[in-house]
Protein backbone atom coordinates (compact mmCIF):
# COMPACT_ATOMS: atom_id res chain seq x y z
CA UNK A 1 0.00 0.00 0.00
CA UNK A 2 1.43 3.71 -0.82
CA UNK A 3 1.28 5.89 1.85
CA UNK A 4 -1.10 9.12 0.89
CA UNK A 5 0.51 12.67 -0.10
CA UNK A 6 -1.07 15.41 2.01
CA UNK A 7 -0.48 18.56 -0.01
CA UNK A 8 -0.97 22.36 1.34
CA UNK A 9 -1.97 24.28 -1.24
CA UNK A 10 -3.45 28.24 -1.67
CA UNK A 11 -2.23 30.58 -4.35
CA UNK A 12 -1.86 33.22 -2.03
CA UNK A 13 1.35 33.55 -0.04
CA UNK A 14 1.57 33.81 3.86
CA UNK A 15 -1.43 32.19 5.24
CA UNK A 16 0.86 29.81 7.40
CA UNK A 17 1.33 26.77 5.00
CA UNK A 18 4.81 26.23 6.10
CA UNK A 19 3.80 26.92 9.83
CA UNK A 20 1.22 24.18 9.73
CA UNK A 21 3.28 21.43 7.91
CA UNK A 22 6.00 21.88 10.60
CA UNK A 23 3.50 21.44 13.14
CA UNK A 24 1.37 18.95 11.66
CA UNK A 25 4.38 16.75 10.75
CA UNK A 26 5.97 16.96 14.33
CA UNK A 27 2.62 16.08 15.75
CA UNK A 28 1.83 12.78 13.70
CA UNK A 29 5.82 11.68 14.76
CA UNK A 30 4.46 12.05 18.05
CA UNK A 31 1.94 10.12 18.03
CA UNK A 32 3.51 7.25 16.33
CA UNK A 33 3.15 7.89 12.68
CA UNK A 34 6.30 7.75 10.38
CA UNK A 35 6.48 10.58 8.69
CA UNK A 36 8.32 12.18 5.18
CA UNK A 37 7.66 15.67 4.43
CA UNK A 38 8.90 16.79 0.77
CA UNK A 39 9.96 20.58 0.83
CA UNK A 40 8.88 21.58 -3.11
CA UNK A 41 8.93 25.24 -2.38
CA UNK A 42 12.02 26.54 -3.82
CA UNK A 43 11.95 29.42 -1.38
CA UNK A 44 12.72 26.16 1.01
CA UNK A 45 11.17 27.96 4.16
CA UNK A 46 9.97 24.41 5.53
CA UNK A 47 13.39 23.34 5.42
CA UNK A 48 14.81 26.54 6.74
CA UNK A 49 12.82 25.44 9.87
CA UNK A 50 14.34 22.50 10.29
CA UNK A 51 18.37 23.40 10.02
CA UNK A 52 20.23 26.42 10.46
CA UNK A 53 21.74 28.40 7.47
CA UNK A 54 25.36 26.62 7.70
CA UNK A 55 23.92 23.59 7.87
CA UNK A 56 21.51 24.27 4.94
CA UNK A 57 24.30 26.25 2.94
CA UNK A 58 26.35 22.76 3.35
CA UNK A 59 24.05 20.37 1.88
CA UNK A 60 23.01 22.91 -1.18
CA UNK A 61 27.13 23.13 -2.08
CA UNK A 62 28.00 19.74 -1.34
CA UNK A 63 25.49 19.52 -4.55
CA UNK A 64 25.37 15.33 -3.45
CA UNK A 65 23.22 13.17 -5.82
CA UNK A 66 20.05 13.04 -3.45
CA UNK A 67 20.91 15.28 -1.12
CA UNK A 68 18.09 17.75 -2.12
CA UNK A 69 14.81 17.23 -4.07
CA UNK A 70 16.08 19.06 -6.99
CA UNK A 71 19.51 16.86 -6.56
CA UNK A 72 17.36 14.05 -7.10
CA UNK A 73 15.83 14.99 -9.89
CA UNK A 74 18.29 17.06 -11.21
CA UNK A 75 19.80 13.76 -13.55
CA UNK A 76 16.54 13.94 -15.69
CA UNK A 77 17.91 17.39 -16.87
CA UNK A 78 20.68 15.26 -18.76
CA UNK A 79 21.35 11.99 -19.96
CA UNK A 80 20.82 10.13 -16.03
CA UNK A 81 18.26 9.03 -14.18
CA UNK A 82 16.41 10.19 -10.93
CA UNK A 83 18.86 9.65 -7.59
CA UNK A 84 17.26 8.19 -4.47
CA UNK A 85 16.50 10.70 -2.12
CA UNK A 86 19.03 10.95 1.14
CA UNK A 87 16.49 11.73 4.68
CA UNK A 88 17.33 13.83 7.39
CA UNK A 89 16.23 12.42 10.06
CA UNK A 90 14.76 15.20 12.10
CA UNK A 91 13.34 12.81 14.92
CA UNK A 92 12.47 9.00 15.29
CA UNK A 93 9.55 8.98 12.95
CA UNK A 94 10.01 12.36 11.29
CA UNK A 95 12.00 12.96 7.80
CA UNK A 96 12.87 15.87 5.67
CA UNK A 97 13.43 15.67 1.86
CA UNK A 98 15.16 19.64 1.83
CA UNK A 99 13.94 21.91 -0.43
CA UNK A 100 16.25 23.23 -2.76
CA UNK A 101 16.25 27.18 -4.01
CA UNK A 102 18.05 25.32 -7.36
CA UNK A 103 14.90 23.51 -7.99
CA UNK A 104 13.16 26.70 -9.87
CA UNK A 105 15.58 25.47 -12.72
CA UNK A 106 13.25 22.65 -13.10
CA UNK A 107 10.41 24.85 -13.71
CA UNK A 108 11.73 24.94 -17.32
CA UNK A 109 12.08 21.18 -17.95
CA UNK A 110 8.23 20.53 -16.58
CA UNK A 111 6.76 23.25 -18.79
CA UNK A 112 8.38 21.67 -21.84
CA UNK A 113 7.65 17.98 -21.42
CA UNK A 114 4.19 19.24 -20.93
CA UNK A 115 2.78 19.26 -24.56
CA UNK A 116 5.83 16.70 -25.26
CA UNK A 117 3.76 14.09 -22.86
CA UNK A 118 0.24 14.53 -25.00
CA UNK A 119 2.95 13.20 -28.69
CA UNK A 120 2.36 10.10 -30.39
CA UNK A 121 5.72 8.93 -29.49
CA UNK A 122 8.47 9.36 -27.18
CA UNK A 123 6.96 9.45 -24.41
CA UNK A 124 8.61 7.88 -22.30
CA UNK A 125 11.29 10.55 -20.80
CA UNK A 126 8.35 13.52 -20.58
CA UNK A 127 6.61 11.31 -18.62
CA UNK A 128 9.04 10.34 -16.20
CA UNK A 129 9.95 13.65 -15.64
CA UNK A 130 6.40 15.12 -15.12
CA UNK A 131 6.11 12.48 -12.74
CA UNK A 132 9.51 12.61 -11.02
CA UNK A 133 8.22 14.47 -7.49
CA UNK A 134 5.65 11.45 -7.31
CA UNK A 135 8.58 8.59 -8.00
CA UNK A 136 11.18 10.71 -5.30
CA UNK A 137 8.38 10.16 -2.96
CA UNK A 138 7.50 7.16 -3.21
CA UNK A 139 11.13 6.49 -3.09
CA UNK A 140 11.63 8.52 0.46
CA UNK A 141 8.13 6.89 2.07
CA UNK A 142 9.39 3.14 1.11
CA UNK A 143 12.93 3.55 3.01
CA UNK A 144 11.58 4.54 5.98
CA UNK A 145 7.90 2.98 5.70
CA UNK A 146 5.82 5.84 5.95
CA UNK A 147 2.38 6.15 7.01
CA UNK A 148 2.29 9.81 5.27
CA UNK A 149 3.68 11.86 2.82
CA UNK A 150 3.25 15.76 3.43
CA UNK A 151 4.25 18.23 0.94
CA UNK A 152 5.37 21.66 0.97
CA UNK A 153 5.08 24.25 -2.76
CA UNK A 154 5.19 27.55 -2.97
CA UNK A 155 1.91 30.18 -3.72
CA UNK A 156 1.33 29.96 -7.51
CA UNK A 157 -0.17 27.72 -10.25
CA UNK A 158 3.46 27.41 -12.42
CA UNK A 159 4.40 24.08 -13.31
CA UNK A 160 6.29 22.79 -10.62
CA UNK A 161 3.24 23.39 -8.53
CA UNK A 162 1.38 21.30 -11.22
CA UNK A 163 3.44 18.44 -11.06
CA UNK A 164 3.51 18.20 -7.61
CA UNK A 165 -0.52 18.45 -7.46
CA UNK A 166 -0.24 15.57 -10.09
CA UNK A 167 1.19 13.43 -7.34
CA UNK A 168 -0.84 14.46 -4.47
CA UNK A 169 -4.07 12.18 -2.98
CA UNK A 170 -5.34 14.68 -0.50
CA UNK A 171 -5.38 18.66 -0.79
CA UNK A 172 -5.85 20.97 2.29
CA UNK A 173 -6.46 24.90 1.74
CA UNK A 174 -4.91 26.95 4.15
CA UNK A 175 -7.06 30.31 4.07
CA UNK A 176 -6.28 34.14 5.22
CA UNK A 177 -9.80 36.34 5.94
CA UNK A 178 -8.91 38.56 3.17
CA UNK A 179 -9.97 39.60 -0.38
CA UNK A 180 -6.08 38.11 -1.94
CA UNK A 181 -6.52 34.80 -0.10
CA UNK A 182 -10.65 34.49 -1.23
CA UNK A 183 -9.58 35.75 -4.86
CA UNK A 184 -7.01 32.69 -4.61
CA UNK A 185 -9.55 30.19 -3.94
CA UNK A 186 -11.61 30.85 -6.30
CA UNK A 187 -8.64 30.32 -9.06
CA UNK A 188 -8.11 27.16 -7.62
CA UNK A 189 -10.82 24.61 -7.29
CA UNK A 190 -10.74 25.02 -11.11
CA UNK A 191 -7.19 24.91 -11.59
CA UNK A 192 -7.06 21.99 -10.03
CA UNK A 193 -9.62 20.43 -12.04
CA UNK A 194 -8.14 21.20 -15.06
CA UNK A 195 -4.79 19.90 -13.92
CA UNK A 196 -6.42 16.48 -12.94
CA UNK A 197 -8.00 15.96 -16.45
CA UNK A 198 -5.39 17.22 -18.26
CA UNK A 199 -2.92 14.72 -16.79
CA UNK A 200 -5.86 11.60 -16.73
CA UNK A 201 -5.42 12.33 -20.66
CA UNK A 202 -2.01 12.03 -20.31
CA UNK A 203 -2.41 8.78 -18.49
CA UNK A 204 -5.00 7.75 -21.51
CA UNK A 205 -2.43 8.30 -24.00
CA UNK A 206 0.44 6.85 -22.34
CA UNK A 207 -1.58 3.44 -21.66
CA UNK A 208 -2.41 3.38 -25.66
CA UNK A 209 1.36 3.57 -26.45
CA UNK A 210 3.71 1.25 -27.59
CA UNK A 211 6.01 2.38 -25.02
CA UNK A 212 3.66 1.75 -22.15
CA UNK A 213 4.54 -2.01 -22.72
CA UNK A 214 8.05 -1.56 -22.95
CA UNK A 215 8.01 -0.24 -19.35
CA UNK A 216 5.92 -2.52 -17.76
CA UNK A 217 7.51 -1.51 -14.26
CA UNK A 218 7.18 1.74 -14.76
CA UNK A 219 4.28 3.13 -12.66
CA UNK A 220 2.43 6.31 -12.52
CA UNK A 221 0.39 9.64 -10.15
CA UNK A 222 -3.29 9.10 -10.52
CA UNK A 223 -3.35 12.45 -9.57
CA UNK A 224 -6.57 12.25 -6.88
CA UNK A 225 -5.91 15.66 -6.22
CA UNK A 226 -9.18 15.06 -3.31
CA UNK A 227 -10.01 18.16 -1.48
CA UNK A 228 -10.44 17.26 2.20
CA UNK A 229 -11.42 21.33 3.16
CA UNK A 230 -9.89 24.35 4.48
CA UNK A 231 -8.48 25.91 7.46
CA UNK A 232 -8.90 29.58 8.84
CA UNK A 233 -5.90 31.58 9.94
CA UNK A 234 -6.71 34.05 12.28
CA UNK A 235 -2.76 35.17 12.31
CA UNK A 236 -3.30 36.27 8.68
CA UNK A 237 -5.60 39.35 9.89
CA UNK A 238 -4.42 42.50 9.79
CA UNK A 239 -4.24 44.02 13.43
CA UNK A 240 -5.27 47.29 12.45
CA UNK A 241 -8.65 46.01 10.94
CA UNK A 242 -11.59 45.83 12.87
CA UNK A 243 -13.28 42.27 13.83
CA UNK A 244 -15.86 43.23 11.33
CA UNK A 245 -13.58 42.73 8.24
CA UNK A 246 -12.28 39.38 9.82
CA UNK A 247 -15.75 38.43 10.03
CA UNK A 248 -17.27 39.60 6.31
CA UNK A 249 -14.19 37.70 4.73
CA UNK A 250 -14.41 34.41 7.03
CA UNK A 251 -18.17 33.88 6.15
CA UNK A 252 -17.69 34.24 2.61
CA UNK A 253 -15.69 30.89 2.73
CA UNK A 254 -17.55 28.59 3.24
CA UNK A 255 -20.08 29.70 -0.11
CA UNK A 256 -16.74 29.99 -2.43
CA UNK A 257 -14.95 27.24 -1.12
CA UNK A 258 -18.17 24.97 -1.64
CA UNK A 259 -18.34 26.56 -5.61
CA UNK A 260 -15.04 26.96 -6.75
CA UNK A 261 -13.50 23.94 -5.23
CA UNK A 262 -16.76 21.38 -5.21
CA UNK A 263 -18.56 22.72 -8.43
CA UNK A 264 -21.42 23.22 -6.01
CA UNK A 265 -24.05 25.69 -7.52
CA UNK A 266 -26.21 26.50 -4.49
CA UNK A 267 -25.06 29.06 -2.30
CA UNK A 268 -24.59 28.78 1.50
CA UNK A 269 -25.56 30.66 4.81
CA UNK A 270 -23.34 28.21 6.89
CA UNK A 271 -20.34 29.25 8.66
CA UNK A 272 -17.23 28.04 9.14
CA UNK A 273 -17.45 27.39 12.30
CA UNK A 274 -20.50 25.18 11.97
CA UNK A 275 -18.96 24.10 8.11
CA UNK A 276 -17.59 20.58 8.03
CA UNK A 277 -15.25 21.56 5.09
CA UNK A 278 -13.60 23.38 7.85
CA UNK A 279 -10.91 21.48 9.68
CA UNK A 280 -9.84 24.04 11.46
CA UNK A 281 -9.09 27.80 12.53
CA UNK A 282 -5.58 28.19 13.40
CA UNK A 283 -5.12 30.67 16.07
CA UNK A 284 -2.48 33.57 16.54
CA UNK A 285 -0.01 32.18 18.45
CA UNK A 286 1.58 35.61 18.59
CA UNK A 287 5.18 35.23 20.89
CA UNK A 288 4.85 31.93 20.38
CA UNK A 289 6.02 31.55 17.32
CA UNK A 290 9.07 33.49 17.35
CA UNK A 291 9.96 31.03 20.68
CA UNK A 292 9.24 27.91 19.06
CA UNK A 293 11.36 29.11 15.25
CA UNK A 294 14.35 30.17 17.75
CA UNK A 295 14.13 27.08 19.42
CA UNK A 296 13.86 24.57 16.60
CA UNK A 297 10.78 23.14 17.65
CA UNK A 298 6.80 22.83 17.37
CA UNK A 299 5.21 25.28 19.88
CA UNK A 300 3.39 22.66 21.61
CA UNK A 301 6.78 21.41 22.52
CA UNK A 302 8.28 24.57 24.38
CA UNK A 303 9.05 23.96 27.72
CA UNK A 304 9.43 26.45 30.67
CA UNK A 305 12.97 26.63 29.85
CA UNK A 306 12.56 28.01 26.50
CA UNK A 307 10.56 30.72 28.26
CA UNK A 308 7.51 29.48 28.16
CA UNK A 309 5.58 30.23 31.34
CA UNK A 310 2.88 31.59 33.04
CA UNK A 311 -0.21 32.68 29.77
CA UNK A 312 2.65 30.88 27.59
CA UNK A 313 2.21 27.37 29.17
CA UNK A 314 -1.32 27.35 29.08
CA UNK A 315 -0.95 28.34 25.53
CA UNK A 316 1.51 25.88 24.60
CA UNK A 317 -1.01 22.83 26.11
CA UNK A 318 -3.70 24.13 23.86
CA UNK A 319 -1.68 24.75 21.24
CA UNK A 320 -0.87 20.66 21.78
CA UNK A 321 -4.48 20.14 22.26
CA UNK A 322 -5.30 22.30 18.97
CA UNK A 323 -2.69 20.28 16.98
CA UNK A 324 -3.75 17.08 18.27
CA UNK A 325 -7.02 17.47 17.09
CA UNK A 326 -6.35 18.95 13.16
CA UNK A 327 -4.34 16.15 13.15
CA UNK A 328 -7.09 13.78 14.03
CA UNK A 329 -9.74 15.11 11.30
CA UNK A 330 -7.04 14.68 8.99
CA UNK A 331 -5.98 11.63 9.76
CA UNK A 332 -10.17 10.17 9.31
CA UNK A 333 -10.50 12.26 6.27
CA UNK A 334 -7.48 10.59 4.25
CA UNK A 335 -7.91 6.97 6.38
CA UNK A 336 -4.96 6.82 7.84
N1 LIG B 1 -0.62 30.45 13.90
C1 LIG B 1 0.22 31.47 13.69
N2 LIG B 1 0.24 32.50 14.56
C2 LIG B 1 1.08 33.55 14.36
N3 LIG B 1 1.93 33.67 13.32
C3 LIG B 1 1.96 32.67 12.41
C4 LIG B 1 1.11 31.52 12.54
N4 LIG B 1 1.35 30.70 11.50
C5 LIG B 1 2.30 31.32 10.75
N5 LIG B 1 2.66 32.50 11.28
C6 LIG B 1 3.65 33.44 10.73
O1 LIG B 1 3.11 33.97 9.52
C7 LIG B 1 4.12 34.07 8.54
C8 LIG B 1 3.74 33.24 7.31
O2 LIG B 1 3.66 31.89 7.67
P1 LIG B 1 4.14 30.71 6.72
O3 LIG B 1 3.88 29.46 7.47
O4 LIG B 1 5.51 30.94 6.23
O5 LIG B 1 3.09 30.89 5.53
P2 LIG B 1 3.14 30.41 4.00
O6 LIG B 1 3.91 29.14 3.96
O7 LIG B 1 1.70 30.22 3.64
O8 LIG B 1 3.78 31.51 3.23
C9 LIG B 1 5.41 33.59 9.17
O9 LIG B 1 6.14 34.68 9.61
C10 LIG B 1 4.95 32.75 10.35
O10 LIG B 1 5.88 32.75 11.40
MG1 LIG C 1 5.55 28.61 2.78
Amino acid sequence: MKPPVLTFFNNKGGVGKTSLIYHLAWMYATLRKRVVIIDLDPQANLTAAFFDEETIEKIWNSRVEGSTIYQCVKPLTGVGDIAAPVLKKIIPDLYLVPGDVALSGYEDALSSEWPNSMADNNLYRPMRILSSFWQVMQMAAAKIEADIILVDIGPNLGAINRSVLIATDYVVIPLGADLFSLQGLKNLGPTLRSWKRLWHKRLANWNESQESKDHESFLLPQAKMQPIGYLCQQHSVRLDRPVTAYDKWVNRIPGIYRQAVLSEESGTSIKPVDDPYCLATIKHYRSLIPMAQEHRKPIFNLTSADGAIGSHANAVQDAGKDFRMLAKKIAEKIKL
